[in-house]
């Protein structure tokens, strides 16, 4: 296990393996690993031939008010955790390594952006593309692996590689939950006790808006009505968005169809979570 910390370090160190014709894989993170990352590491160890996982909580991503100084770091324990689960390489840049003074080129997520986690967190997208796009540049990776579990993240980064021409195959992997159904998050440490007992109702109402949806309700605003009820019938939850939509562009139909995914983001206390399921509407 090598751990970089330098940026201008990553690119010579993986230029190196792909000469010898090994193939990269890349798993961004913001780190506070946990079974949902290691899945991801797993998958591309197994897929690869080096794994390099990044641990770096981007500035870039969060907004003002937003949790960037709370967001959990350890970087010992995450080098432990992701050795375990496969990769070769950690890469933990500083922040002002990887956006040093004078840096201002940005990407714009654009549209799929704007939608639900965007309209809640205005250039959040953005600031993901823009790191994931640098990373990118910097790894040179053939595969680079991502969540459903921010299944609106996944969606631009898919769209990111082939509008900006990026020679690698973005790969989804299944979300991870806890024994009851809560998704592993970062964030989940967050969580008091109470707040923690309360949080897996999301996964729960999820799975009652997918089993109303193969019970013959087509009604987006049904659903979501319905998923953000049983949500919001947990007095520690506050409901941000609870929706139904076409799983490839984020839209609403008229009548739901096809690949449909279901999305969900609330506060418990001071935390901010969010959680989907994909459902295949019955022809
Ligand atoms: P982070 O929240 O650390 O997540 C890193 C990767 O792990 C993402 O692709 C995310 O979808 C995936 N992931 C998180 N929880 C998961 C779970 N329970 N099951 C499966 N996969 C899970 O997402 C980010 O960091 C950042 O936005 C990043 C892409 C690193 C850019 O800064």
């Amino acid at each position: 296990m090598q751990v970089i910390e330098r940026v201008s370090e990553l690119p010579t160190v993986l230029d190196a393996e792909r000469r010898a014709g090994r193939r990269v894989g890349l798993v961004p993170t913001m780190g506070a690993l946990h079974p949902g990352h290691h899945a991801l590491i797993q998958r591309a160890a197994a897929q690869c031939d080096v794994v390099a996982a990044t641990v770096f909580v981007n500035p870039l991503q969060f907004g003002r008010g937003e949790d960037f100084a709370a967001y959990p770091r350890d970087l010992g324990a995450d080098v432990t955790r992701a050795g375990r689960a496969g990769a070769d390489i950690v890469f933990a840049p500083a922040a002002g390594d990887m956006f040093p003074p004078g840096h201002q080129t940005t990407v714009g997520a654009g549209r799929l952006g704007e939608m639900l986690e965007g309209a809640s967190r205005p250039g959040h997208f953005d600031g993901v593309a823009t790191v994931v796009a640098k990373l990118c540049a910097l790894a040179g990776p053939s595969r680079v692996y991502f969540g459903e579990k921010d299944y609106q993240q996944l969606l631009i980064v898919r769209r990111l590689a082939v509008d900006l021409g990026f020679p690698v195959e973005v790969v989804a992997c299944p979300t991870v939950r806890d024994l009851d159904g809560l998704a592993w998050s970062s964030r989940n440490h967050l969580l008091d006790p109470h707040e923690r007992a309360a949080a897996p109702v999301l996964y729960r109402a999820l799975r009652a808006g997918a089993a109303s949806i193969l019970a013959g309700e087509l009604d987006p605003a049904e659903v979501g009505a319905l998923v953000g009820d049983i949500a919001e019938a947990e007095p520690l939850v506050s409901l941000d968005y609870a929706a139904a939509v076409e799983a490839a562009t984020l839209a609403v139909p008229e009548k739901l169809h096809g690949h449909t995914r279901i999305l969900v983001a609330a506060r418990l206390g001071a935390t901010r979570l969010i959680d989907n399921v994909g459902v295949e509407v019955p022809a």
